[in-house]
């Protein structure tokens, strides 16, 4: 059973996601520990209600962003982590974590990239005016939001869209892609060449998420 290390700085309700996908039988996936740089996190309570192990480690206990990153692989490998899973992870990871597990991290981005990367992907793309965003998954590499992508959904932007409203129309498509992406993974089915990621006996519905129906 693939065994995943979760990082969460906030609400996490992509973690939820993964826990009730794993729950419901959908991913044959085990959290071995939930990692976060902020002790408020709501993501902590819900590791608490499932009985997932949490870590709080802070960047100021350690004397570089490097010496950071270091620790968190260690314990990551401690518990013999095979994925690592940034679900709204505040910070951009650093080269000792990434080398720890090349191409072994995912990240969900609110917005369909190479678009709108960084912070607040939802108001950038209502302030440019595009009229379809949706949501990304991707494996991390050292830039921000520019590795390799394994899955999008895409959402329509209305007029009177805020930045709110089209916010909660992409969660609810990261809440299905995040958890798919990993049962990719979990199946063996990614593979990546150079940039490129491919899915393995790809079938119709590994794009449904790429096409979902208009709301
Ligand atoms: C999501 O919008 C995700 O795309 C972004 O951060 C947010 C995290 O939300 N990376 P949650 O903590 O999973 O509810």
């Amino acid at each position: 059973m693939l065994k995943l290390g979760v990082l969460a700085s906030g609400r996490g309700s992509n973690f939820q996601a993964i826990i009730d996908s794993i729950e419901s039988g959908y991913l044959d996936a085990e959290v071995a520990v939930l990692i976060t740089d902020n002790p408020d996190a709501y993501a902590i309570k819900r590791a608490e209600k499932h009985g997932i192990p949490h870590l709080v480690m802070l960047p100021k206990e350690h004397p570089s962003k490097d010496a950071y990153y270091e620790a968190i692989a260690q314990e990551l490998k401690k518990r013999e982590v095979e994925l690592v899973i940034l679900a709204g992870f505040m910070r951009v990871v650093k080269k000792p974590l990434i080398d720890a597990y090349p191409m072994r991290i995912m990240n969900i981005h609110p917005a369909l990239l190479p678009s709108f990367p960084g912070l607040h992907g939802q108001r950038q793309a209502v302030e440019y005016g595009v009229k379809v965003s949706g949501c990304t998954v991707h494996f991390v590499d050292e830039g921000v939001d520019t590795g390799p992508i394994i899955i999008q959904a895409a959402v329509p932007v209305y007029d009177d869209d805020t930045e709110e409203s089209l916010s909660e129309r992409i969660l609810r498509q990261e809440h299905r892609i995040f958890p798919y992406a990993i049962k990719l993974f979990a199946e063996g089915r990614l593979s990546v060449e150079g940039r490129v990621v491919r899915i393995e006996g790809h079938k119709k519905e590994d794009f449904f998420f790429t096409n979902p129906p208009l709301e």
